[in-house]
């Protein structure tokens, strides 16, 4: 029967926050499509949450796959001050079905933050029932989709192409209209 353990930590971003209005962050965005492509191949599921420059992610899979993923994730220069807020073996993983679930639930966790008499998100401070009601509030509310737009790469010559189309289209249009008027006048 495999071992499975359940490894949540709490971490602080290096990079500056850059929102661009509602959407998720470019560089979260980033860490969630690496850790969805990832995380299958290596049986793993679980769930992440940022705010206020914290990250707050859930583990869940066999013991060596966790142990692996956690000694990367740990050296990713992309976040530091890493510490395993909890550790435990599971019978079963609870967040099966997501390579890596994405919460955007700040409503709900300052919710969760004020029946704890919190006035702030800081998972280093959490005790167990904090981060049992975390995972809870990651586990029943949707999922976040996420792509990171990037430029798409102009291919030799296809700039080209698209000026003589927009070329052509305006040539058109402008025919268009000159045989519209010419009706107009001939009537
Ligand atoms: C907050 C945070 C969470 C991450 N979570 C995962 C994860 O769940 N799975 C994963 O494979 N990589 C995760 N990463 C990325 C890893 O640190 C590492 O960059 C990546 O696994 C390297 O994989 P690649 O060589 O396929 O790009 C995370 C990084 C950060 C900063």
């Amino acid at each position: 029967m495999p071992h499975y353990v359940r490894l949540v930590y709490a971490s602080r971003a290096t990079f500056a926050s850059a929102r661009e209005g509602s959407g998720v962050e470019r560089e979260i965005a980033r860490i969630l499509m690496q850790s969805r492509r990832n995380n299958p191949r290596d049986n793993l599921v679980g769930a992440l949450y940022y705010a206020d420059g914290y990250f707050f992610q859930c583990l869940e899979g066999e013991v060596a796959a966790v142990d692996t993923v956690y000694a990367r994730i740990a050296s990713d220069p992309r976040h530091q001050d890493v510490q395993v807020l909890m550790r435990q073996a599971i019978s079963a993983p609870a967040f099966t079905g997501w390579a890596m679930k994405y919460g955007s639930i700040a409503g709900e966790v300052k919710a969760l933050m004020a029946r704890f008499g919190r006035r702030e998100f800081n998972p280093y401070s959490f005790d167990e029932p904090v981060i049992a009601g975390m995972l809870d509030l990651l586990r029943s509310t949707p999922d976040v989709p996420v792509a990171v737009a990037e430029p798409a790469p102009v291919a030799p010559g296809a700039s080209d192409a698209r000026g003589r189309l927009s070329l052509a289209l305006s040539v058109a249009s402008l025919a268009v209209a000159v045989a519209a008027l010419l009706v107009a006048l001939l009537r």
